[in-house]
């Protein structure tokens, strides 16, 4: 069934599926380019009756060979001027049409990885589908020489130290990346402690990756402002991240406990956006409840800091669907990470899936959000009005520039309840 027959003259050529094209796909498109350029010559047959062919080849010897062979030349010729549109319509086949693979500088690792893989069987019954897809950003595009240079490596061999690239490709926007077939720089994890101890020991300088940061220690970094929702927040000693959500420092900070209580001992997994170094997962896991906490590594290696201290840390941009189903979150905490800046329509989307993955009857924690403007307090109001959610707590305050301006600054604190929407 998987051959193809081209009726020439009197005599019948025939081509078996992997001496042309390695794929069931370019089959088809061959035969297409063939049909269009070659109809008026030739009759054009699809036949999947191998006896014919058979019979037409062994019984027919007497057959003109050298008028075939010269006719099977002219249309080599012909498919080998075709190869420029088959690689364009195979590209539009693939779905990649912006990623443009014939380019000269596209790495090979790439082409390979975008291609889609037939399944064995045809279509699954069960799934519907009849070939696996590798998903990539559609923005990949835009960035494809750092694309290209991030899936040039050697296979099997060690993976060149890019993560700082990797992210900077997830930053704008080629997410998700595609896979590799290297092996990731390995850091030796030595002195973790056990769980819960590792919560509150310090982490090691030489246990994370520090390759394209500006600080290369903790205590360095300690000594920036990363986001204000991380001023020396990897100071687990002596500084406020220890008092942080157990220790109000002014009525914008909820207390944990407080907070459980007004889930009725219903909460019992959380996700916790732009979480800084994990603290409040760190706080949450002492009441037993697991929160994921979403991080990117920006400024500083806050995934492996996170990891070190028992947590979960989850690596992806808030410009990516939540990778959970519906309904599943008792609990979501947001503080200034909500700020995604750009147009409202930003804000919606990423308040809209953080909507989904939390149940009905689940908390919406925006812990100090930060209100750079009456206007701003006023969307974030409308828009979480929009969403029916019950207010249990809502505290607007002003707190002074930590800077030292000497300004105050308007923050907006709440804890929600996502209503049962029929
Ligand atoms: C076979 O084809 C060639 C080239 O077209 C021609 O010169 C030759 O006479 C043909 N022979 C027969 C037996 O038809
Ligand atoms: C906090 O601890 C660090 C080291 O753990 C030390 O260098 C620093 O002086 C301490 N700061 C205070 C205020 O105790
Ligand atoms: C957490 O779970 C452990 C083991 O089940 C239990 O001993 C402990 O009391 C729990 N802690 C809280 C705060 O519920």
């Amino acid at each position: 069934m998987g051959s193809v027959s081209l009726k020439i003259g009197d005599g019948t050529a025939r081509f078996k599926r992997a001496t042309l094209c390695s794929s069931a796909v370019n089959i088809l498109m061959l035969l297409s380019v063939v049909t269009t350029n070659l109809f008026a010559l030739y009759a054009f047959t699809y036949s999947p009756n191998d006896n014919k062919i058979d019979h037409i080849l062994h019984h027919s010897p007497h057959k003109n060979i050298s008028l075939i062979s010269e006719q099977v030349s002219l249309i080599i010729r012909e498919i080998d001027s075709s190869q420029k549109k088959l690689a364009q319509m195979e590209k539009e086949l693939l779905g990649y049409e912006t990623i443009d693979l014939s380019r000269p500088n596209i790495a090979a690792e790439l082409k390979l990885f975008l291609q889609h893989h037939q399944l064995p069987l045809g279509k699954d019954s069960r799934t519907g589908i009849t070939e696996m897809v590798a998903s990539v950003g559609h923005t990949c595009e835009k960035s494809t020489d750092l694309l290209s240079q991030y899936m040039t490596y050697k296979i099997s061999g060690p993976c060149p130290d890019d993560w700082s690239l990797a992210q900077k490709l997830i930053l704008r926007g080629c997410e998700p990346l595609p896979r590799r077939r290297c092996f990731a720089k390995s850091i030796p994890k030595v002195g973790l402690s056990p769980f819960p101890i590792s919560l509150w020991k310090p982490i090691s300088d030489k246990i994370v990756s520090w390759s394209g940061l500006g600080c290369k220690n903790f205590n360095c970094l300690n000594t920036k402002k990363l986001s204000r929702d991380c001023s020396d927040c990897f100071n687990l000693v002596n500084g406020t991240e220890s008092q942080k959500f157990v220790k109000a420092r002014s009525k914008n900070d909820f207390l944990i406990d407080d907070v459980l209580a007004l889930g009725y001992g219903g909460i019992r997994i959380g996700f916790d956006i732009g979480g800084g170094s994990g603290t409040f997962a760190a706080r949450m896991a002492e009441k037993n409840v697991t929160v994921i906490t979403n991080t990117l590594n920006i400024d500083a290696p806050f995934s492996e800091f996170i990891a070190a201290r028992g947590l979960f840390p989850l690596f992806l941009s808030l410009d990516h669907r939540f990778p959970f189903y519906d309904n599943v979150f008792d609990l979501v905490h947001v503080g200034s990470g909500l700020d995604v800046g750009g147009k409202p329509e930003k804000l919606d989307f990423l308040m809209f899936d953080l909507d989904r993955i939390m149940r009905p009857g689940g908390l919406f924690w925006l812990d100090n959000f930060y209100c750079a403007n009456d206007e701003k307090k006023k969307a974030l109001t409308r828009l979480i009005e929009k969403f029916g959610y019950k207010k249990l707590k809502w505290v607007v305050g002003e707190k002074v520039d930590g800077s030292g301006s000497g300004k105050s600054e308007v923050y907006l604190s709440a804890v929600l309840q996502k209503p049962a929407r029929v």
